[in-house]
Formats: C-alpha cells, sequence, structure tokens
C-alpha cells in the first residue's frame, strides 16, 4: 500500500472498481455491513451500519479529559490517543452487536476534512482493514456524515431540502439534491459558529469543549441585560461571520465592570442569542430563497437547545419541516460515516488501496450518487 497525503482535491481518485468487488446497483437490494470509523479531531468513533437493518450498534470515546489541561485540541496527543482507541473500540462494537467480523462487507471512513494525523489514524487502519479483509473501502467527508445524520432518524427528509451545517470547523447553508449534490449557498466567512462558542468558553473562563458549557451558563442568563449585533444579517447574502461577535464579547468583557456569575451568565445568553437569531435569519432567507420546503440541521451545534427552539419556530412559520439528528449523533460518531459510506459502496463507488486524509477538501467537490 502507498502513504498519500494531499492528493489532488477534485474528483478524481475516487470513486474505483477493483477487480474482485461486484458492486449493487443503487436499486439493489443487496444487503450491504459497513464498518464506520470517524478520527477527524477529538473523538475516536466506530460503528456498524446495515442497510437493510439499519444502525447495528456504535460507540464513542471522547479525548474531552485528556485535551481539557491545554484548554483546546492538542493534534499529536490527538492522534496518539486514536491509535490507542480505535482497535478496542471496533473490537467493542462488533462483540455488543454480535456481528463477526466476516460479516463485515465494507469500510467507510472519514477522509478529511479535519487534523491530518488523526485523519491518517482512521484512513490507515479503515483501508488496512478492507485490504486485508479483500472488502471495498470508502473514504467519507466528514461533513457529508453530519449532514446525512438525520437519514439515520425514523422519520427521514427527502431530497432536496436545505441544510444547515454547523460544526466547530463549518457554518454551512446547503442546498441537498442527493447524496453528493451540494450546492454551498452559504457559508462562514471566518469562525465558524461551534469555533464562536469555544473561544467565547475561553474569555469567560469555560474551558474546553465550550459549546455546552457556554449554553448551560446561557440559560441562567437575562435575555434584556445586553444586545450583541447579529452579524451580516442587514445585507443580503447566505454568508455567515463570528468573529466580530467574539471580539464584541471580549469588548464587553473588558469594558463593563461587573465580574459575577450572573453578569458572566447574561454576557453568554446574549453572545448565544445573537448567534442562534443571526443562524435563524439565514435560514429564514435560504428558505424563502430556494422555496424547498425541508430544513435539516446538523453538526455539533445542533445540539444547543436554545438553537432547536428557535429553528422549530422558524419551521412552523415558514410551513417547512424540521429534521435534526438524535443529539448523540450531532457531535462527532462513526455511526453518520458509516451510513454515508454505506449509500456510496452500495452505488457501486469505492476507492484504490491508497492511505489518504485530506485536511482540506471542498464539500461541493464530492462525486454525486
Ligand atoms: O460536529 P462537531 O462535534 O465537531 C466538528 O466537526 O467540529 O462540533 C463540535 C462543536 C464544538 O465547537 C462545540 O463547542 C459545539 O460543536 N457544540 C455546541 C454544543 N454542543 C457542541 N455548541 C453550542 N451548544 C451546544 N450544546
Ligand atoms: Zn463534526
Amino acid at each position: 500500500m502507498m502513504l498519500q497525503q494531499g492528493i489532488p482535491l477534485e474528483r478524481e481518485p475516487f470513486p474505483r472498481k477493483s477487480r474482485d468487488y461486484k458492486p449493487p446497483g443503487p436499486q439493489s437490494n443487496k444487503r450491504l455491513r459497513v464498518l464506520g470509523i470517524e478520527t477527524s479531531c477529538d473523538e475516536t468513533a466506530a460503528a456498524l451500519f446495515d442497510s437493510q437493518t439499519g444502525l447495528l450498534g456504535h460507540a464513542v470515546h471522547s479525548q474531552v479529559e485528556l485535551h481539557a489541561m491545554y484548554g483546546g485540541v492538542v493534534p499529536e496527543l490527538a492522534s496518539r490517543d486514536h491509535i490507542k482507541m480505535l482497535l478496542p473500540l471496533i473490537d467493542e462494537v462488533l462483540r455488543v452487536a454480535a456481528v463477526d467480523i466476516d460479516e463485515i462487507q465494507g469500510v467507510a471512513y472519514t477522509a478529511g476534512p479535519g487534523l491530518i494525523g488523526a485523519l491518517l489514524v482512521g484512513a490507515a487502519v479503515g483501508r488496512a482493514f478492507a485490504w486485508a479483509r479483500q472488502i471495498p473501502a470508502i473514504a467519507v467527508h466528514h461533513m457529508e456524515g453530519h449532514l446525512l445524520a438525520p437519514l439515520l432518524e425514523p422519520d427521514p427528509p427527502t431530497f432536496p431540502f436545505l441544510a444547515l451545517l454547523v460544526s466547530g470547523g463549518h457554518t454551512q447553508l446547503v442546498r441537498v439534491d442527493g447524496i453528493g449534490a451540494y450546492a454551498i449557498l452559504g457559508e462562514s466567512v471566518d469562525d465558524a459558529a461551534g469555533e464562536a462558542f469555544d473561544k467565547v468558553a475561553k474569555m469567560l473562563d469555560l474551558g474546553y469543549p465550550g459549546g455546552p458549557a457556554v449554553a448551560a451558563l446561557a440559560e441562567q442568563g437575562w435575555a434584556e441585560h445586553y444586545q450583541f449585533p447579529r452579524p451580516m444579517t442587514a445585507k443580503p447574502g447566505l454568508d455567515f461571520s463570528f468573529s466580530g461577535l467574539k471580539t464584541h464579547v471580549a469588548q464587553v468583557l473588558r469594558s463593563v465592570s461587573g465580574d459575577g456569575h450572573q453578569h458572566r451568565a447574561d454576557i453568554a445568553r446574549a453572545f448565544q442569542d445573537a448567534v442562534v437569531e443571526t443562524l435563524v435569519i439565514k435560514c429564514r432567507r435560504a428558505l424563502q430563497e430556494t422555496h424547498l420546503s425541508r430544513l435539516v440541521v446538523a453538526g455539533g451545534v445542533s445540539a444547543n437547545r436554545a438553537l432547536r427552539a428557535a429553528l422549530s419556530e422558524l419551521a412552523e412559520e415558514e410551513c417547512c419541516s424540521l429534521h435534526f439528528p438524535r443529539l448523540e449523533f450531532c457531535t462527532d460518531n462513526a455511526a453518520m460515516i458509516a451510513f454515508a459510506g454505506c449509500q456510496r459502496l452500495l452505488a457501486g463507488q469505492q476507492e484504490p488501496p491508497v492511505i489518504q486524509a485530506r485536511p482540506r477538501w471542498a464539500l461541493d467537490s464530492l462525486m454525486p450518487v
């Protein structure tokens, strides 16, 4: 096997067909059991998805304790921990799902975007596993995994739909016409929404990981105390910018006296309200411009309770259906990777025996299914 990094980003070399594997067509009802692997950042995860019976099992190991003392993810420590945890996690998922290793017919692993060293662990294990067992493997785009996660739920949305992706690294509004048919309508020009939550958490001494801690503190804050800006909402367009909002928080913290608990809670509340309202305004605009009637929201920030409530109101007002992943599939997991990879393997896509990771990878360059 070759080890490659930073392969050109366009629509090759995925997918290709090997001589031995006869993929089922998209209409086929052939059963495919896929092992999913996720190691793009600070969670190691494995899952088993069966195209006929659904999710058979999944497990996530969080590295929060490992990185907490540094106030953020340390890439080298992340890679080393993935190496330590991934094989035991795969064993655990197989054991709990009572699935024999021989019954796995395909492997799906996150190949990007993410931390290069972390991605390479999942890519090496996933690709080597497939090579050793002579089964196909597919490299999955992490954000495609997030985007398709609501399709694991009992009442999945049909295509086309509008997707709001809000994670630690991305904030995007995407028109989704099918698997792999993605048009980016708008995205953050600087910090992602999750990143802004994490940076504000640091300013408020809430440590890492920041999003859930800011959300918890915001619940104790008064909405009336501060009104923070809703960035880029006055102008037309669907792009986002959250870095000015973060600077605004820093300025308020510096200039307004008061360092008690309530003061910090009020700031967290004003920040969260500003992010949520900004996301709602842009979603409303995108729904009205595209005339789509289904809205999917995914990625770590979609776990935020205030955002879920505000988007539910929006969906009612705009008469559209709203689809979230269940809470445990909002943040990083391998169930979404196994699911996304399974759809591509079912359509006959796979890749050659090459270990590759793509730290940067454009969502709209993917091959449609
Ligand atoms: O999707 P994800 O698990 O990883 C990436 O692909 O980046 O998203 C992680 C991000 C972090 O920035 C985290 O602070 C944020 O999602 N997050 C939240 C909440 N839960 C996670 N942000 C706000 N409220 C939450 N409840
Ligand atoms: Zn993610």
